[in-house]
């Protein structure tokens, strides 16, 4: 049966990705405050599921080492859930111990970057992946299946939208409540993307996919679109654009949520999200990391935050001169 329909739904859930898929690719590795730090701000300005760090190996990824201290000292207060990144048996239990609101396993439609990321391959990482859910679901814990190389692998070339879709099915069937779709290194188009959606769409509800789709060729957002239209309403996205995959060479953080707001709230669709607030973190944050930040929107609102200030304070002076 095919899935693919209009979903009339205008509200649409981010997932922001910032404090893991972006921080673990930054050059610098913020201290652990400064990342509760960004938590905090994100939760404040109205996102609901933030992915906040991953227990994977520190030697790999040691922007992500102290995830442990992280979730111990967030602020659970409020609707946010806060998911952690887990790739075995070891990560799942101290993200259990941890107290993480939701995990996700990541695996991929190729051998070669799934070797990269995780030293198995894709059929490997779904033998392993089976009890690792079943546990945490008899826990209460949601999983989230990722799915990466959905388009193209920077190793073995593009990939087939029939295999993305048996792929997603079988994590489904493993138990995990969502799969999100990962252009890992951001080589899709529309043209690309649709019929590996529409593949996708015809074997699962669009209720149960994600996009996550990574900015490096600067298609992030037009990819959105036909995701939109056939009807998917959860969007991963990285404030500042931070980030990337160090498992993929070249490639570039998610598309930016302050986009990623600005395009839902104008074609009228909801987000719970604050832009102003969430842009000024999205400043704050590339401010910290000592980068330029990475976010059109947050560019366009910094600059126009700078010239109402520049203008309020010539206003004052003006009114000072002529008493
Ligand atoms: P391995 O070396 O094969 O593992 O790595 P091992 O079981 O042989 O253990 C080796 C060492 O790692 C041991 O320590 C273990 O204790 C330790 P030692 O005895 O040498 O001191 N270890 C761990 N430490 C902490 N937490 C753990 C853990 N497991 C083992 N969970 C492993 C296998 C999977 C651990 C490693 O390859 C790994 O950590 N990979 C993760 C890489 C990663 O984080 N990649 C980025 C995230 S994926 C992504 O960004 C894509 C996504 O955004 C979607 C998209 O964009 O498409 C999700
Ligand atoms: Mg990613």
């Amino acid at each position: 049966m095919s899935h693919t329909h209009e979903n009339r739904d205008d509200k649409v859930s981010l997932v922001e990705m910032g404090p893991r898929d972006g921080l673990q690719n930054e050059a610098a590795t913020l201290p652990l405050a400064q990342r509760l730090a960004l938590i905090a701000r994100l939760a404040e300005s109205g996102l609901q599921r933030i992915e906040v760090g991953a227990f994977v190996s520190p030697k790999k990824v040691p922007q992500m080492a102290d995830s442990a201290a992280l979730f111990n000292a967030l602020p659970r207060r409020g609707p946010t859930r806060y998911a952690a990144l887990v790739p075995n048996l070891q990560g799942l239990q101290t993200a259990i111990a941890a107290r993480a609101d939701e995990i996700g396993l990541f695996t991929a439609c190729s051998d070669g970057f799934t070797r990269a990321n995780i030293g198995i391959s894709v059929e490997e990482s779904l033998v392993r992946f089976a009890p690792l859910v079943q546990e945490a679901r008899s826990l209460g814990i949601k999983v989230r299946g990722y799915l990466s190389t959905v388009i193209a692998c920077p190793f073995d070339g593009p990939t087939r939208p029939k295999r993305v879709a048996a792929l997603a099915e079988r994590l489904l069937d493993l138990g995990c409540h969502e799969i999100s779709l990962g252009d890992t290194i951001g080589v899709g188009t529309p043209g690309t993307v649709a019929p590996m959606l529409d593949a996708v769409l015809h074997e699962i509800p669009a209720g149960r996919l994600a996009v996550h789709f990574h900015d490096t060729y600067g298609q992030g957002l037009a990819n959105l679109l036909p995701a939109l239209e056939r009807g998917i309403r959860t969007i991963d996205c990285s404030v500042a654009g931070l980030g990337g995959c160090p498992y993929a060479p070249g490639a570039s953080g998610n598309v930016a949520s302050e986009e990623v707001v600005y395009l839902l709230h104008g074609l009228g669709m909801s987000t719970g999200v604050d832009l102003d607030q969430l842009a000024a973190t999205g400043q704050w944050v590339s401010e910290l990391l000592g980068r330029p930040n990475g976010s059109r929107v947050g560019q366009a609102l910094h600059g126009r935050g700078r010239r109402l200030a520049q203008e309020r304070e010539q206003r004052a002076l003006g009114s000072h001169h002529a008493s």
